[in-house]
């Protein structure tokens, strides 16, 4: 992979209206669901991501009909059968949610996978889906650590569990879902705290009877998905950065369009409201069973605050962005019960904590947090780690910064945003890449 490094510099603003790219994590599941279902599904506003391609590819490895024009994706559904034994393994770059969604699907098949990734993938922990699926009956192995490659051994008996998940985590929920799929009698998972809900929203709309009660989610195995056409929304955690790049900047007015507001993914607006910035939703309305709106965010001044700990799971992918308004504000933020933060594409807290150092900022980590002082940014060279969230933030922090910054790394924005430097210097942001 060619090394892409970022180069920011101060009194940048942004202004304007824009679309950001589309849902993550609606795309993922819209190609899984979409492949297992009858008929065509159409999807339009696709997030033409390196991660949500990984997931396509893998289904067209597997005898899928799926076409792409741009955002616009047609894919002749297979049922819940139809798929097939890939040639190779299935190689997921960097993205975490094709595999442990993935894993999931793929134990109930009548044929053997084998599951890889890139360096940042092949680190991350994933016996936190292979021991329920085991437990269904899957045979499914990891590395002696617990990390990729997973293998999957096809032609197994699933059975329906009723499984007290560990940690907030809708991947994990999401694989055991259609792990029930395939599985006889009913699979439950009951989750510790709300985890985004899109699995459960698109497998309804694909026609699949699902119960929730409180934080018990169940289906019975053995029905089948009809076709549906999906409108997917911009990603909230996209709009994210532009969201925390206007409200630290002078004189930014943004409106961020067509931004899908589920409430288990908008802990991003009600933390920085806490924080006293100033965002209106606009135009409220229901695309395809997932709310979406207009964001207009004007520039404010934030202060420091404790971040309630049940907003964590509904902010999850946004701390990121969160730590650098927090490095903005007047006085201290702390963040607690955030442990998941340190098994994303990199170790969030400590790679954030030690960004936010270089840029002059007292930034305390914590083994579930972090203790941010709020300040004056200087500038510096930052090492991005390969993670897409932890460049596309330190790129916003300029908007605040007195000298230029350098983010090192930088080349996996293109998982989740790819078009990220082209609007965020259309939008008034001073950033160059090469
Ligand atoms: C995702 C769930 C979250 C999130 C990830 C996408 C999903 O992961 O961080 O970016 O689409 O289900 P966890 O389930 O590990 O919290």
């Amino acid at each position: 992979m060619t090394d892409v490094t970022f180069q920011v510099f101060p009194d940048g603003k942004l202004h304007g209206h824009c679309r950001v790219a589309g849902d993550k994590s609606i795309s993922h599941r819209a190609i899984m669901l979409g492949a297992i279902a009858e008929g065509e599904t159409y999807i339009s506003g696709f997030l033409q991501g390196e991660d949500t391609l990984a997931t396509l590819a893998a289904f067209q490895a597997m005898g899928v009909k799926i076409q792409r024009n741009q955002d616009v994706v047609k894919i002749q559904g297979v049922g819940l059968h139809g798929l097939k034994k890939p040639d190779q393994e299935l190689y997921l770059g960097n993205s975490g949610t094709s595999m442990r969604l993935l894993s999931g699907l793929l134990s109930a098949q009548d044929f053997d996978t084998v599951l890889t990734g890139d360096p940042s993938l092949t680190k991350r922990p994933m016996r936190r889906v292979t021991d329920p699926l085991s437990k269904m009956g899957a045979k499914i192995t990891a590395t002696e650590k617990g990390t990729p490659p997973l293998q999957i051994f096809g032609n197994q008996k699933l059975q329906g569990i009723e499984y007290v998940m560990p940690m907030a985590s809708a991947q994990v929920k999401s694989s055991i879902l259609l792990a029930g799929l395939y599985a006889e009698g009913t699979t439950c998972v009951i989750e510790p705290a709300p985890t985004r809900d899109h699995s459960e929203r698109m497998l309804q709309g694909f026609g699949y009877e699902i119960q929730r009660h409180g934080a018990k989610v169940c289906l019975k195995g053995g029905g089948k998905l009809f076709a549906k056409n999906i409108d997917v929304p911009a990603d909230i955690s996209s709009a994210a950065f532009f969201l925390v790049g206007a409200a630290i900047s002078t004189n930014s007015e943004l409106c961020i369009e067509h931004v899908g507001i589920n409430p288990t993914r908008t802990g991003i607006l009600d933390i920085l409201n806490l924080m006293g910035a100033n965002i209106q939703i606009q135009n409220k309305r229901d695309i395809g069973g997932e709310p979406v709106a207009d964001l207009l965010v004007k520039s404010s001044t934030l202060k420091g605050i404790q971040i309630p700990e049940e907003l964590v799971p509904l902010a999850i992918d946004e701390f990121p962005a969160i730590f650098i308004a927090a490095a903005c504000a007047d006085g201290e933020t702390i963040l607690t019960g955030a442990e998941e933060l340190r098994v994303k594409e990199s170790d969030r807290i400590q790679v954030m904590a030690d960004g936010l150092k270089v840029l002059g900022i007292d930034a305390q980590p914590t083994p579930d947090g972090m203790v941010i002082r709020g300040g004056q940014l200087q500038g510096g060279e930052i090492d991005s780690h390969g993670d897409h969230r932890i460049a596309m933030s330190f790129a916003m922090a300029s908007l605040r910064a007195k000298n230029p910054i350098k983010i090192k790394d930088c080349a996996n924005v293109a998982t989740s945003f790819p078009d990220f430097v082209e609007l965020a210097s259309r939008l008034g942001l001073n950033i160059d890449q090469h």
